[in-house]
């Protein structure tokens, strides 16, 4: 006689469908609503932060003690910052990949550097504008400070493909320059290590304001009210548990993508030459780049500006900028939003767009 029982198979199925499916069947919390002086107060209190307004503020934001801002080192850094006598060929200059009157990159999805190499990784360039304000600095926050990461553009194979003693050569032929390292420095001959002091000193100028500071300082109509339930959706619903401080990001090293979907995994299944990590990547995995120790750890990045500056994530792989926030919400929150959420979360990050501020 045949058991009805069920066999383990079928009931192994049945449990996994129930546990796949249930992040699908708890309805998500619709967000709060938030009078003007609260969404501030509440924003505030996360450590969402409005960029200095005076050279004084910035002084107190960003001076670097190893490295004391002037302003003659800002303005050597300026020079230097253009000069194409930095890359091998003299054709490119650090504002070649980081064009600061279109958000501090480049629109392209990857970088394009020394005769028009592309950067092995496939990775975009973010944006110099405001990334002073960040901890770590680089897709997988190797270096700590713009300092540092100035050292590296200029030595890259498929940047500028110099190396420091070639630098120095090369700017110590140039009296008048010398005199001007002379004076901010102190020394009689150029080192690289003032070079990067410099362009250094001048990146901690590239902060930008906006509508989003101008909100944050007390103006109430600075923001429609549709970037207002987004930034209400982007504090309540946990974007600010990465995208934080003034520089609404750039503070911590994340993993990415957080979440996993069974769905991603049927790439995985139906293509055997994508390994293990390139499967749970909601997109096209572009130069198979995974972050600080191959883990899958970004830097997180900084948000001011992010309208300007697609394509986006590391390998410029999402164009567009709904479609970023939509893989945000459902990978890194487990919520994903909808449509009208996503529109206002969009409205919100465009009032983080701003000009270079004049210090
Ligand atoms: C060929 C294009 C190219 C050139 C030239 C270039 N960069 Fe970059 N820059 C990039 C790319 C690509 C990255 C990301 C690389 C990574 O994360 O490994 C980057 C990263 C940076 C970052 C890190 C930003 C952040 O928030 O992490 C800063 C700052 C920066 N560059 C400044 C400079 C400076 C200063 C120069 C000139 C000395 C320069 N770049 C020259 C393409 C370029
Ligand atoms: C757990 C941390 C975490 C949370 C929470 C998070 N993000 Fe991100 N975000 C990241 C990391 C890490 C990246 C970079 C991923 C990459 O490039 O591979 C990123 C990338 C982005 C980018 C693209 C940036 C660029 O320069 O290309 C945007 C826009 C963004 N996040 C917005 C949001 C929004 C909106 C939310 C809330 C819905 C959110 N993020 C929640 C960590 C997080």
């Amino acid at each position: 006689m045949k058991k009805f029982l069920l066999h383990p198979v079928t009931i192994t199925a049945i449990v996994s469908t129930f546990i796949l499916l249930l992040p699908y069947m708890v309805p998500t919390k619709a967000a709060p609503v938030w009078s003007d002086k609260e969404l501030r107060a509440k924003a505030l209190s996360v450590n969402l932060r409005p960029n200095p307004k005076t050279y004084k503020e910035l002084l107190k934001a960003v001076d670097n003690p190893q490295n004391r801002l002037s302003r003659e080192k800002i303005a050597l850094g300026k020079k230097l910052f253009f000069d194409t006598r930095l890359s091998r060929d003299k054709t490119l200059n650090c504002a070649s990949c980081h064009i600061l009157n279109e958000g501090g990159d480049d629109n392209r999805p990857t970088a394009i550097g020394f005769h028009g190499r592309i950067n092995p990784h496939h990775l975009n360039s973010p944006t110099v504008l405001n990334s002073a304000l960040a901890k770590y600095e680089f897709w997988d926050g190797r270096a700590k400070d713009v300092e540092e990461q100035a050292g590296g553009p200029v030595q890259a194979p498929f940047e500028m493909n110099m190396t420091p003693k070639e630098v120095e050569a090369r700017l110590n032929k140039d009296s008048a320059l010398k005199a001007e390292f002379n004076k901010v420095f102190g020394k009689d001959k150029i080192v690289f290590g003032d070079v990067q002091k410099a362009i250094g000193a001048y990146e901690r100028t590239l902060l930008t304001r906006g509508a989003y500071d101008e909100f944050l300082d007390g103006n109430n109509s600075a923001i429609s009210a549709s970037a207002k339930r987004g930034m209400t959706l982007f504090i309540s619903k946990g974007c600010i548990g990465c995208h934080v401080g003034m520089g609404v990001g750039g503070l911590s090293i994340q993993k990415f993508p957080l979440r996993y979907y069974f769905s991603d995994y049927l790439g995985l299944v139906l293509n055997p030459k994508l390994s293990i990590k390139d499967s749970p990547y909601p997109f096209k995995n572009l130069g198979h780049f995974y972050g600080k120790g191959d883990m899958q750890l970004f830097r997180v990045p900084i948000l001011r500006n992010i309208t300007k500056t697609a394509p986006y994530f590391h390998n410029g792989s999402v164009k567009d900028i709904k479609e970023v926030v939509r893989i945000m919400s459902k990978y890194q929150l487990g919520d994903e939003f909808n449509k009208e959420q996503i529109k206002d979360v969009v409205e919100f990050l465009k009032t983080l767009e701003g000009k270079i501020v004049e210090y």
